[in-house]
């Protein structure tokens, strides 16, 4: 494989080498309806993340991706490139076979990750979660946790370790280091219009489980109105995706369809979603919440049970 550099502007186009990579020949051909080459996608990650490329141009390259979709090999190589963007986390040999999560496509009122985290933590599982912020108009983790005075969503590393140690489960935002291509890409797709394209959901999702290098992982793919797929055919195409990019990561992966025709739960708003949450765990919750949780729990023990030797 050729290592190509790569160029942010189309300035050099008469002096550089013949097979330097310029971002505006990226986007060009991605918009023009071409399949992104392993090396092309590699170079594009690589610029998001250098900060060698314009915002104006990372949108331009988010709306071909969102016009043109990618095939199977792009989302790959889309999902790998993001995901050791930044560091790829070890566990202690002992914590290998009980690293679980679970992930939304978002939702309203969907304040499942709140509760389910510490109720598999309380069995024993460590539950390392990259989260994200608000997306559209679905609702965000990192910023429900944040009405909570004095939470901080962004850790290094370390104190994610030690989280995990004496907790069992952290929630945890993008940063500079833990998946930097999703945190820009991410902020970009919500002032972009470009948030519901599968190909991207796909690899904002699996970059952040990948790089917290879990056993087993359980999806939830919303449909409906308040949902990035409004029907059930671009939900279970979704599903299929993400299943496929995770099992390619080596993580035991499955997906939970469910209905975001109406809200989940009684409350809508960060803080109000933190306090239901929390009543949710002293065994209080609404029932649609509770349905949610044990059937996602019951899931991720079900991969679980696959992983264990
Ligand atoms: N959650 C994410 O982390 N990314 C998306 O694109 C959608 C939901």
């Amino acid at each position: 494989m050729k290592d190509h550099g790569v160029d942010a502007t189309s300035q050099t186009a008469n002096i550089r080498p013949a097979d330097m990579i310029t971002i505006p020949d990226l986007i060009r051909k991605k918009r023009d309806g071409g399949q992104l080459s392993d090396d092309e996608i590699k170079a594009f990650i690589q610029a998001v993340k250098e900060k060698t490329i314009q915002d104006s141009q990372t949108g331009a390259m988010l709306m071909a991706i969102w016009l043109n979709g990618m095939v199977s090999a792009e989302i790959k190589a889309l999902t790998r490139e993001m995901m050791s963007s930044g560091e790829v986390m070890e566990w202690p040999d002992e914590w290998k076979n009980f690293m679980v999560d679970k992930h939304s496509t978002g939702g309203v009122g969907d304040k499942v990750s709140l509760v389910l985290a510490p109720a598999l933590a309380a069995c024993g599982c460590k539950v390392p979660m990259f989260s994200g912020r608000g997306l559209a108009h679905t609702g965000g983790t990192l910023d429900k946790l944040e009405s909570i005075p004095g939470f901080k969503v962004e850790q290094s590393r370390e104190q994610i370790l030690k989280i995990l140690d004496s907790v069992g489960c952290c929630i945890v935002g993008q940063t500079e280091t833990l998946v930097p291509a999703d945190r820009v890409l991410y902020a970009l797709r919500d002032i972009t219009s470009t948030v519901d394209s599968l190909p991207l959901v796909t690899g904002s999702i699996i970059s952040k489980k990948g790089a917290e290098s879990l056993s087993a992982l359980v999806l939830d793919v919303k449909f409906g109105r308040a949902a990035i797929c409004k029907d059930f055919e671009s939900a279970t195409e979704l599903a299929q995706m993400l299943v496929e990019a995770g099992n390619g990561l080596g993580i035991r992966t499955a997906a939970v369809l469910s209905g975001m025709n109406s809200t989940i739960g009684r409350c809508v708003g960060n803080s109000v979603e933190v306090i239901e949450s929390l009543e949710t765990l002293k065994g209080n919750g609404p029932d649609d919440l509770m349905e949610l949780v044990t059937t996602q729990g019951d899931d991720v023990a079900q991969q679980l049970s696959s992983v264990r030797v």
